[in-house]
């Protein structure tokens, strides 16, 4: 089935969350994963209580203070690669297939568009670097709204702007949170499981589990 629209989450899912410390792998030590993955966890913590609270900061912000975070708990990563590492999050790689996944979607003739927690300015960036700003049409940020996913206000900022259903919009997303928050607005929902990870909220369901960005187009 081909929507009007295809939207994609960024972090996890086209751009991969890790290359940040992979890329300083020597620097950082046998302890670089662990921080990565607290870094990660941490971020995403962040925008979800400050979202309750209503004390929103943006992206760029909590990606900081997660990474001060991550460094506190594993003490043996050095500190002087903070830097280098905030800086490599606005260049990160995107995952192989994203490229011709993006490509085969765009001769559809189907909207393209992300919709992601970062600011405007780290997702151009990252966006730019990885060269996929020729397929990509729109890029959301929720910046704007001063809240996060999964808030609704997140999702119907594309079918405001596309004037679309939200059973028109197919949103793909690594994250299982994500999709979650996609299904209950009411979108289609595929879930990129890159880690094979098991499934949880199990009351919205993905329309769709697949391993990678590859096949999409055959659903
Ligand atoms: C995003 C993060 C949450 O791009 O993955 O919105």
């Amino acid at each position: 089935m081909t929507c009007a629209a295809y939207v994609f989450d960024a972090y996890g899912t086209l751009f991969d969350v890790h290359a940040a410390v992979r890329r300083h792998a020597g620097r950082a030590g046998p302890d670089g994963q662990a921080l990565s993955d607290i870094w990660r966890a941490k971020q995403l913590e962040y925008t979800w209580v400050r979202s309750l609270m209503g004390a929103y900061a943006d992206f760029e912000v909590l990606t900081a203070e997660a990474l001060d975070y991550a460094f506190d708990r594993i003490p043996s990563v050095d500190r002087s690669l903070r830097a280098d590492l905030l800086a490599a999050y606005r260049t990160l790689d995107c995952f192989p297939e994203v490229p011709a996944a993006l490509r085969a979607l765009k001769q559809r003739g189907v909207k393209i568009a992300i919709l992601s927690n970062g600011t405007p300015s780290m997702l151009s960036a990252v966006v730019g670097h990885s060269g996929l700003d020729t397929l990509i049409d729109d890029i959301f940020s929720v910046d704007g709204l001063g809240i996060y996913k999964t808030a609704p206000a997140a999702y119907e900022l594309v079918t405001k702007a596309y004037g679309l259903w939200p059973s028109e919009v197919s949103f793909q997303s690594s994250n299982r949170w994500d999709v979650a928050g996609a299904v209950r607005f009411g979108f289609r929902a595929a879930w990129i499981n890159r880690q094979q990870a098991p499934n949880e909220y199990h009351d919205l369901s993905p329309h769709i589990t697949l391993p990678s960005l590859d096949g999409l187009i055959n659903h």
